[in-house]
């Protein structure tokens, strides 16, 4: 049994919404959630939460959609997150890989939904990319927990992050030749890790080049047990356990 924790499900990217969800369950994959970060995206999340069992969802605004957020949208937010399948408030965080010239605006954003974070006690599925250190200031000054998505750090600063109570998303990069992951997993272990495809970006080896989806899971699961010597079963049931604790999915 496998948990995709982070992926896009949108009808924009899939034709066939059930064939995705069939072809989840029948690799294994048995619970999904799926992240919207913009306005349009956190509707069509919370509408598949409620067609399909097997979908979780969490919502929050990316900080690409900055100049998009108004309070208004914000208060929304807060109602949206009262729906019992939104489990996290996410992606959100830094990026300065894109745009470096509104490092203000995307902190100032970041920090109004780690409030609502604390305030409603719920984790958070962060998005760093070039931006690491005003990521974990920025992070120290709430109580709260959650996952680095798409995990891409030293080992130095994927301790940093366990050690203030996050689990590190590991998806498809651990998969590629180039990547220099497998130190960073082979450090940690499998009880600090869950999985994520970040579908329909990011698609594991053998399959770069086509379109990501969640049915790939089992194949990062299995790289991640190549590297620290366990048998896939073990690392699905420990991430699955590790993913359903983080975001109370039972
Ligand atoms: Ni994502």
């Amino acid at each position: 049994m496998f948990i995709d924790t982070h992926c896009h499900l949108s009808v924009e990217d899939y034709e066939d919404i059930d064939l995705v969800i069939k072809e989840n369950i029948e690799a294994g994959v048995s619970k999904i959630i799926v992240s919207g970060c913009e306005e349009k995206t956190i509707v069509e999340a919370i509408e598949l939460s409620k067609k399909y069992d097997c979908v979780y969802v969490t919502i929050g605004y990316h900080p690409d959609q900055v100049d998009n957020v108004n309070d208004e949208l914000l208060d929304k937010l807060r109602e949206q997150l009262n729906n019992p399948k939104v489990v996290g408030i996410g992606e959100i965080g830094l990026d300065y890989y894109w745009v470096k010239d509104n490092k203000d605006k995307q902190i100032e954003l970041f920090e109004k939904q780690l409030k609502i974070a604390e305030e409603l006690n719920m984790p958070v599925v962060i998005h760093s990319r070039e931006a690491t250190q005003d990521t974990i200031d920025t992070l120290k000054k709430y109580k709260v927990i959650g996952d680095i998505h798409c995990f891409s750090g030293s080992i130095e600063v994927a301790k940093i992050y366990i050690s203030m109570g996050y689990k590190l998303g590991i998806g498809g990069v651990v998969t590629f030749k180039n990547s220099n992951l497998y130190k960073v997993v082979e450090e940690v272990g499998v009880e600090n890790i869950i999985l994520e495809t970040d579908a329909p970006y990011l698609t594991p080896v053998p399959f770069r080049g086509k379109k990501n989806s969640s049915k790939y899971i089992p194949y990062i699961a299995k790289k991640i047990g190549e590297i620290l010597d366990i048998s896939v079963e073990e690392v699905g049931e420990i991430t699955s356990k590790n993913a359903s604790q983080l975001f109370d999915l039972d």
